[in-house]
């Protein structure tokens, strides 16, 4: 889309966007083209209900010299603050504004951040919404998606409520999310054994991953083919079919790490310990599944109707750990100026 004249004839230069998080069944790991955030392979993904990031976007000159960024009250610096920077950078470009109209970022995000608990999709896709707002950009969802794909990948697919695919596409035209049919009510259960940030990010863990690691060809081979099985088990209601191939999906992409050269292993023991745990409450007859992101926490697949119990097993076996319950959540969604 072409919005430079919109922007020229009445910017909002203010915008309040949240977004959620979301967590993938079917995994994106690596990239083909890293300015663009181009996959290597489509995803799919479960958006979460109360995972909020809440950004502010003001045109409003920074601190006089530069863009502001501020996070959960604290002011970013480093490349927190550079990521944020070149993103504002790019809907400066797109809105025919130039360097010199910093903005004032302020955010306050529900999920702690950098700990593999998908912070960055939720905090990517609320900052493409309130900027391009801000400047004045008039974009449709699917272009939301395209922007939100360039601060963080996963973050084309929080955009959007519920189960999302992210179609990999070839260029920065076809790469984007969009909602998918689920006829399950799915929940999460995350099971949080260590908030902190993580030693290795997921941009550089994948990079090395895709550069070093001997089996990463293969899970890029069962990608697909795991995928369409994802989404034809959503489709019929089928969540032992989801559940078993969405763990497989998650497990084969941490085994590509570890086979990594020098190897990415966020696992803590606590996390092989869920894992056992996970898969003897199936044995027992609950419906759950796992899944782990770029961290040692792990979020386990079931439906709402199974969530609770759950939920009260592993908290019981893992006191130590904060055991939340997440149903599907929304996409993004807009605080009308003066509300
Ligand atoms: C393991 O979207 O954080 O959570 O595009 O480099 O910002 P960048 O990576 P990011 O990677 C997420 C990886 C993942 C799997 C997923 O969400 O699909």
């Amino acid at each position: 889309m072409d919005s430079t004249d919109s922007a020229a004839a009445g910017r909002a230069r203010t915008a309040t966007a949240s977004a959620n998080a979301n967590i993938a069944l079917i995994k994106y790991w690596g990239k083909t083209d890293a300015r663009l955030h181009l996959p290597t392979t489509s995803s799919l993904s479960l958006t979460l209900d109360e995972t909020w990031t809440t950004t502010t976007v003001s045109f409003d000159g920074g601190d006089g010299v530069q863009d502001v960024v501020t996070i959960n009250g604290l002011r970013a610096q480093g490349t927190a603050f550079e990521r944020v920077h070149r993103f504002l950078s790019l809907v400066r470009e797109r809105a025919g504004l130039g360097e010199a109209e910093a903005a004032s970022v302020t955010s306050t995000s529900m999920v702690p951040l950098a700990a593999g608990l998908a912070s960055s999709a939720a905090g990517f896709a609320a900052l493409a919404g309130a900027a391009s707002r801000a400047a004045g950009l008039d974009l449709d969802a699917r272009g939301l998606s395209r922007l939100a794909r360039r601060g963080s990948g996963s973050a084309s697919r929080s955009v959007f409520g519920g189960l999302v695919r992210w179609n990999r596409g070839t260029d920065d035209e076809t790469s984007y999310a969009e909602p998918v049919p689920c006829a399950l009510d799915l929940a999460m259960v995350v099971v949080a054994l260590d908030t902190g940030p993580k030693a290795v990010s997921s941009t550089e863990a994948m990079r090395r991953t895709m550069r070093t690691s001997p089996l990463y060809p293969a899970w890029v081979e069962a990608s697909a083919t795991e995928l369409a099985e994802a989404l034809a088990a959503a489709e019929a209601g089928d969540l032992e079919r989801l559940g078993a191939v969405a763990e497989a999906n998650a497990l084969g992409m941490h085994a590509t790490m570890v086979a990594a050269r020098p190897p990415v292993l966020y696992w803590r023991p606590g996390t092989v310990a869920v894992l056992h745990e996970v898969a003897t409450l199936r044995q027992a007859g609950l419906p759950v599944w796992a899944t782990m992101d770029a961290g040692p926490n792990v979020k386990v697949l079931t439906d709402t109707a199974h969530a609770a119990e759950a939920a009260a097993a592993l908290g019981g076996l893992f006191p130590e750990a904060s055991v939340t319950v997440r149903r599907g959540g929304e996409g993004i969604r807009y605080e009308q100026p003066g509300s």
